[in-house]
């Protein structure tokens, strides 16, 4: 086994964790976006034909909340490890904000989508859009996000990644939704570090290699510096 500071193929899988001491909600948590608006009504291809307005309004509010938050130090050490040049890092991401992008990484896969991008759904024409979807273009624009019964994007690159992935990071997921909550097992199965660095403990928690607890802008940090120190 290398020593941790020479793993070189690294994988980060990010949630809604990572970005809610940036202001922005989870999913999950108390007060959590699913607690006031039922998955099915916003999150869905069906929920969309059915209440085109309840949903544009909610990724409206949430496109524009993007304008007031910034980047946490999770975020930015994050982007400080891609940057290492013997490093070899992907990011994963479940979110749809660009705080990742905003703190400086590059390399970045949003397997659900992003909340700064729009397409048309008659032609498919993606384009980046940071304004409301107003009303008269309901039904022909709508989030480049990835749905509950959509395919994800980045599959086959995500799965390329994972096979050789020497260390996979897990930071601020619950792990409760697929695929995303299965990928650590493909880097076990292929004898790779698996880490899990999240608020709490999650019903995946047991099978990583390791699993700390803890707010993302402290223990994303702190990991990451005894990584590099080989102190874990
Ligand atoms: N630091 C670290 N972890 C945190 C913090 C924090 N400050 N605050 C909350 N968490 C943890 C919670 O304990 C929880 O386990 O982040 C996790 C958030 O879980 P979810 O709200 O379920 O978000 P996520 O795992 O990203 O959801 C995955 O589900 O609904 C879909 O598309 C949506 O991408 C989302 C996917």
């Amino acid at each position: 086994m290398k020593e941790l500071h020479e793993l070189k193929k690294i994988t980060i899988l990010s949630g809604a964790g990572l970005s809610q001491e940036s202001g922005i909600k989870t999913f999950r948590d108390a007060n959590g976006l699913w607690e006031n608006h039922p998955i099915e009504e916003v999150a869905s291809p069906g929920g969309y034909q059915k209440n085109p307005e309840l949903v544009q309004n909610f990724y409206n509010l949430r496109r524009r909340q993007l304008k007031e938050v910034q980047a946490n130090a999770a975020h930015l050490a994050i982007a400080d490890l891609e940057k290492l040049e013997q490093k070899d890092v992907l990011i994963i991401t479940q979110n749809v904000d660009d705080l990742h992008e905003r703190a400086g990484s590059k390399n970045i896969i949003h397997m659900h989508g992003e909340l700064r991008k729009i397409r048309n759904t008659k032609t498919n024409e993606i384009k980046y859009w940071e304004e409301d979807i107003l009303e008269k273009d309901y039904l022909s624009w709508r989030p480049d996000i990835v749905w509950f019964g959509e395919e994800i994007k980045g599959a086959q690159r995500i799965y390329q990644h994972l096979v050789d992935t020497e260390l996979f990071i897990a930071i601020g997921t619950s792990s409760q939704v697929y695929p995303a909550a299965q990928f650590f097992q493909i880097v076990k199965e292929n004898h790779g570090l698996c880490v899990e660095l999240n608020l709490e403990p999650t019903q995946m928690s047991s099978y990583y290699d390791l699993s700390i607890q803890g707010k993302a802008s402290e223990v994303v940090p702190s990991f990451l510096k005894k990584l590099y120190a080989d102190e874990l």
